[in-house]
């Protein structure tokens, strides 16, 4: 058995995947009230910690209840990375430093940040050395398979992080040149949790509890690193844990609690950001994974993507419900603009 270098009480840890505009405080925390064993900031530029950059400072804010949490920082020049990493270690003191090696955006590879950085394994190695000998905890990496087809080389890219002191790694097993196309190679997960003396999360493609545990059966991986899988359904955290530990998986939610889960996530929200302009739409995203999937949703989620405060939001609902309890009541099938199949009644069952 593989040591995580912080305690975490699960065999089969379950992380929340560092995601710009989405792992944001209020959803890190009801991830980690539906079972996510940890979680990780979005990535932020070390060079905006240590310029102390209003806007990165206040996404470095977290609430006790996230804990344990990561924070990945990320960027290519190996003593800012150390600076921000001391700075982030001083004043939030989270569990771990996480190093982004991942980010395929172009603004960020082209200063060599993100997966620019697997151009270049020495730079990798500079780096994690930089940040590790700057801060107490304990340093991890996210990296992507290789910076293109060519490049492609997770295990030795993997244990360059390790050689330099990376504690635990996550795959996410694309290359930078494939963005978000094509499948991740579970079988590179496999290859590197092998390879590797620390632990290993693997990430990629994983949608419903059901390919999570076969990523933990196909990869044999030391723990699993959940990203798009989570929109919306923040308890899959729970159900996936429920498969891994042989009970029945518990029920998704009735359509009512996923909207009471909705609105609970969106008076978190504007509390987080009490101020902020733009923080009803900044949500709307959120809404509409909440209700993918729901009878009639292309009519509810125009709606939601049109409000411009979240105080809106419940009276949408209470209206989607009254509706579907009135097609119940008549025993009619519900309209459906959407020309989804299902019924409203289905949705209530
Ligand atoms: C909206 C969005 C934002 C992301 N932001 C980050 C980020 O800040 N840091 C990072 O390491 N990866 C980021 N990723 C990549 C994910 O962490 C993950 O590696 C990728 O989505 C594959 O996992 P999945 O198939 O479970 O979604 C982001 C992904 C998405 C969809």
């Amino acid at each position: 058995m593989k040591r995580f270098p912080i305690p975490i009480p699960a065999a089969v840890p379950l992380y929340l995947a560092p995601m710009a505009g989405v792992s944001e405080s209020p959803f890190r925390r009801l991830c980690r009230r539906f079972g996510a064993d940890v979680v990780v900031t979005e990535f932020l530029s070390a060079e905006g910690i240590r310029r102390e950059n209003q806007a990165t400072i206040s996404k470095l804010r977290f609430g006790p209840d996230e804990r344990p949490i990561g924070v990945q920082i990320f960027g290519s020049e190996p003593a800012a990375m150390g600076e921000a990493a001391a700075f982030v270690t001083d004043v939030f003191a989270p569990e771990f430093i996480d190093i982004n090696f991942g980010c395929p955006v172009k603004k960020v590879v082209k200063r060599n940040g993100g997966s620019g950085c697997l151009k270049d394994l020495n730079l990798v190695e500079d780096v994690i050395r930089a940040v590790s000998r700057a801060t107490s905890l304990p340093v991890t990496c996210k990296i992507r398979s290789g910076w293109n087809e060519e490049m492609r080389d997770p295990v030795t890219i993997a244990l360059r992080c390790q050689d330099a002191g990376a504690r635990a790694l996550a795959l996410h097993a694309r290359t930078r040149t494939q963005m978000y196309t094509g499948s991740a190679r579970w079988e590179e997960i496999a290859a590197v949790t092998q390879a590797l003396d620390i632990p290993v999360l693997g990430n990629g493609d994983i949608r419903t509890p059901q390919d999570a545990v076969r990523m933990w059966r196909e990869t044999g991986c030391d723990g699993i690193m959940i990203a798009r899988g989570s929109f919306g359904q923040p308890w899959i955290f729970d159900q996936t844990h429920d498969l891994l530990e042989g009970r029945p998986m518990r029920p998704e939610p009735s359509v009512e609690e996923r909207f009471a889960i909705a609105l609970e996530h969106a008076h978190m929200a504007s509390d987080y950001e009490p101020d902020r302009p733009g923080a009803a739409i900044e949500f709307r995203k959120h809404l509409g994974w909440y209700v993918k999937g729901l009878p009639a949703s292309a009519e509810l989620r125009k709606k939601l993507y049109a409000v411009t405060s979240l105080g809106e939001v419940e009276g949408i609902f209470a209206e989607y419900l009254e509706q579907r309890d009135r097609y119940a009541e008549r025993g009619e099938r519900a309209g459906s603009d959407s020309g989804e199949p299902e019924s409203l009644e289905s949705a209530a069952a």
